[in-house]
């Protein structure tokens, strides 16, 4: 392979010695993960985690841009929150990184244009969590009378916006949890089960399936995030085999675990969606088997050590898990027969999510030279006390993986420990409709 000024120029043996020469003989030779789904916590609780430690975790783990979520502090729901926080990212970023803008339910139509050509990805619903007007932040509950809580976004708010989306070009995700069904099941969270029962995959579900009509109606591209349950898989089949279009991703977290695993790891498990039954477990493998699951994310989703270790019904909710994508899908793709299923999953579906399918997302002349060299012949013990995330717990602590990250680059350059703020910006080639 050829790399000149950070791109790709020939794929072929033999090219010679001039130059740097890298030798990767027994090694698999992959495109860098896209991670379409982190939370940064920057700006807002950088305590928790910041974009430097983000993205020092993401090139440790083979992961070359990062799509942040706008539930940071400020929420990314204006051009001059997303343009404070692109230049924020900018000055720390280890890898590439693409800003989701938010949809709140009073969003305009103009915001979304405007946030569009400061440079968003897509944009992503909340469907489940109200925002403080007076803390400018979502928060993880549906809302109350308190006036400063604005409801969630709800179909209402898609049915409006989506038609402005599609004429954008860009995708539309959805946090898809019903609040209506969630109200029904609410209980206090005692147990694993407790949790289970009072987030029900029909609530996923019913979701999707609403989200699904009115993004079909309006030509829009929805993107699902984070799917977790057997019975949200087949409504999103239904719906695809109606016509929508409608991408699905779901996170090693839902392939590698289910609700037995709690009692061994304990809180650093909590998340929701949660992590749910065996039997929903192996209908996500099956999907991303045949190919309905197109991509694996990680919604890594930090809290402080300190928090994750308080009982189940005050812990929040999510956990770190950028560094270990990578690695976690390509034991899923060589569990089913074929490693190279992996850099579809991380790498090319997501880079197509993201517009960016011109630059990330193979090892082929004319695209970045975002390099992760796979050795097959090391194993890899997940710990978190060795992560480069702020906060040192997994959910998926003590796993084994046949592989190991040998070496990562960004554009042609070496990326790891101690290296500098090289990330930039990526933006979707907008094609406004
Ligand atoms: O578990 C979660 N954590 N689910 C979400 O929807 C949000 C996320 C977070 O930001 O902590
Ligand atoms: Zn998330």
């Amino acid at each position: 392979m050829l790399v000149t000024d950070g791109v790709i120029t020939r794929v072929e043996p033999g090219l010679g010695t001039d130059g740097q020469v890298l030798n990767a003989a027994g090694m698999y030779v992959m495109p860098g993960a896209v991670d379409v789904h982190v939370h940064s916590r920057d700006p807002g609780f950088p305590e928790k985690e910041d974009f430097a430690s983000l993205t020092e975790a993401a090139a440790a783990g083979g992961v070359t841009v990062v799509l942040d979520m706008p539930n940071t502090v400020p929420a990314v729901d204006s051009a001059g929150v997303l343009e404070a926080k692109a230049a924020l990212a900018h000055s720390k970023a280890r890898v590439d990184f693409g800003l989701w803008g938010l949809m709140r339910s009073s969003t305009t139509p103009d915001e979304l244009e405007e946030m569009a050509a400061a440079g968003a990805v897509g944009f992503k619903a909340y469907l489940a969590y109200s925002f403080s007007l007076s803390r400018k932040q979502v928060l993880y509950a549906p809302g109350s009378e308190d006036p400063d809580l604005e409801p969630p976004a709800d179909y209402g708010t898609l049915a409006r916006l989506a038609p402005v989306v599609a004429h954008l070009g860009l995708p539309l995700a959805i946090h898809a949890e019903d609040p209506t069904v969630l109200a029904a099941f609410r209980r206090p969270l005692l147990t694993y089960q407790d949790l289970l029962e009072s987030r029900p995959p029909e609530a996923e579900a019913v979701a999707l399936s609403a989200a699904a009509a009115v993004a079909r109606e309006a030509g829009a591209h929805l993107h699902v995030a984070h799917l977790s349950s057997a019975l949200g898989l087949q409504a999103a089949e239904d719906a695809m085999a109606i016509g929508t279009t409608l991408t699905l991703e779901t996170c090693p977290q839902f392939l590698l675990l289910s609700a037995d695993d709690f009692d061994r790891v304990g809180p650093a498990m909590k998340m929701l969606p949660p992590i749910r039954t065996a039997a929903d477990r192996a209908a996500l493998v099956d999907g991303l088997q045949r190919g309905v699951i197109s991509m694996v994310s990680t919604d890594h989703a930090p809290h402080t050590d300190e928090e994750k270790a308080r009982p189940l019904e005050e812990a929040p909710s999510g956990s770190p898990g950028v560094q270990t994508l990578y690695l976690s899908c390509l034991q899923l793709a060589k569990d089913m027969g074929d490693v190279w299923l992996a850099p579809r999953w991380v790498s090319e579906s997501p880079a197509r999510l993201a517009g960016l399918e011109n630059s990330k997302g193979a090892v082929a002349p004319g695209y970045d030279a975002d390099i992760v060299v796979v050795d097959p012949r090391r194993k890899t013990r997940v710990a978190a006390h060795e992560m480069r995330s702020r906060q040192r717990h997994s959910a998926i602590e003590g796993k084994e993986f046949d592989f190991a990250i040998a070496q990562v680059y960004l554009r042609g350059e070496p990326v790891g420990q101690g290296s500098k703020a090289q990330g930039r910006m990526v933006r979707p080639a907008l094609v406004v409709r």
